[in-house]
């Protein structure tokens, strides 16, 4: 089977693709044939030693996909040969094959293709403990969502709307805020040419905004928390700016408001109730056309350092999915 491969950490173009032996299926585990795997940035963060996790060399990049299952080990109940099934597995994903701990294993809703499988749980899981954990939003309440075109972005635009919050949608491009739109935003601000504090005053009546989501950081960071209202919540969720913000603490003391950490692998990890109940919340919100996987560009496996590139270049809308096999 084929598989894109890291040996030594770099820009995209550091990659290589290689035959390797199918992997197998020890007990607990199952082996899935990957149909799509999407991308997300901590890939683009994890091949150059830059992610807050690394995995040994050489490994395969990719951290989420769907697929059929082929095999299953001892002890795996509930899951069989044939099955559709989709997982985040944190890396391997870019691969023909993936043994993946079969607890990991999610069942994809009836209706749903493979590509949207695969560019499902990742971002709408993040989007959803944020928003609704994290950041306790309420319908009424207005949030502001930086990097909205992006994969955990724009699922956080339509959580948003699904939980009858106003969603203002920050964004570097006019084709970007565009996305937002048909995603459900209700207003947009390019914070490339635009001035972001003065636009959200205008458009809250200077009262701030409820809750920001970050996944950029950077120099966004702060404006936005300044833009916040009352008791304002700030979720931290990445960095794809580059740079860590360090924020002046009178900010959050002058508003009464809340700086809150969001780590989705964490929560998923120890809190599995939680986490089952968040799915079970996301599965609906899909069956009732609440959400809908922007896959904006499809690539073969073999095309993986290009679509990369583009992710890394900033240039990604929605979610890049790598078509696999059959
Ligand atoms: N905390 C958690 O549990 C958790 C879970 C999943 C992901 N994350 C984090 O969330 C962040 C976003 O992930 P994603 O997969 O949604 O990424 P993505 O699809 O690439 O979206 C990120 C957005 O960041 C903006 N951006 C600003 N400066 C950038 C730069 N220099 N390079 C690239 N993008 C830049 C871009 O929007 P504009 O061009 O419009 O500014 C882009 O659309 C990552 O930092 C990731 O690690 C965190």
């Amino acid at each position: 089977m084929k598989a894109v491969l890291c040996k030594r950490f770099g820009p995209p173009e550091s990659l290589v693709l290689e035959e390797l032996p199918s992997p197998r299926a020890g007990a607990g585990e199952a082996v899935v044939s990957v149909r799509a795997a999407s991308l997300n940035f901590p890939d683009v963060l994890m091949i150059q030693n830059k992610y807050q996790f690394t995995p040994p060399l050489p490994f395969s990049p990719g951290s989420e996909m769907a697929g059929v299952v082929k095999e299953v080990g001892a002890g795996v109940h509930g899951f069989k040969p044939g099955d559709r099934v989709l997982a985040v597995t944190t890396y391997g994903a870019f691969a023909e094959e993936v043994k993946v701990d079969a607890a990991r294993l999610v069942p994809i809703p009836a209706g749903m293709d493979f590509n949207s499988a695969a560019a499902f749980l990742l971002t709408y899981g993040t989007s959803d403990h944020a928003l609704r954990d994290r950041g306790q939003l309420r319908a009424g309440e207005t949030l502001l969502v930086l990097g909205a075109a992006g994969g955990v972005g724009l699922a956080a635009v339509e959580i948003g709307k699904a939980l009858g919050a106003r969603v203002i949608a920050c964004a570097s491009s006019a084709d970007k805020l565009e996305v937002c739109r048909q995603h459900g935003a209700d207003e947009g601000i390019n914070y490339t040419t635009e001035n972001m504090r003065e636009k959200i005053k205008g458009l809250t009546g200077g009262k701030g905004v409820d809750v920001v989501y970050d996944p950029v950081g950077g120099a966004y960071t702060e404006p936005a928390l300044r833009s916040t209202g009352w008791r304002g919540r700030l979720l931290v969720i990445g960095f794809t700016a580059g740079e860590i913000p360090k924020i002046p603490l009178n900010l959050p003391l002058l508003k009464g408001s809340s700086v809150v950490g969001v780590y989705w692998g964490e929560f998923a990890r120890r809190e599995p109730k939680a986490f089952a109940a968040s799915i079970g919340q996301l599965g609906a919100w899909y069956r009732e056309g609440k959400l809908k996987p922007h896959v904006s560009q499809t690539f073969a496996l073999e095309q993986a350092v290009e679509a990369l590139k583009l992710m890394a270049a900033r240039k990604a809308k929605g979610k890049i999915v790598l078509t696999v096999g059959a």
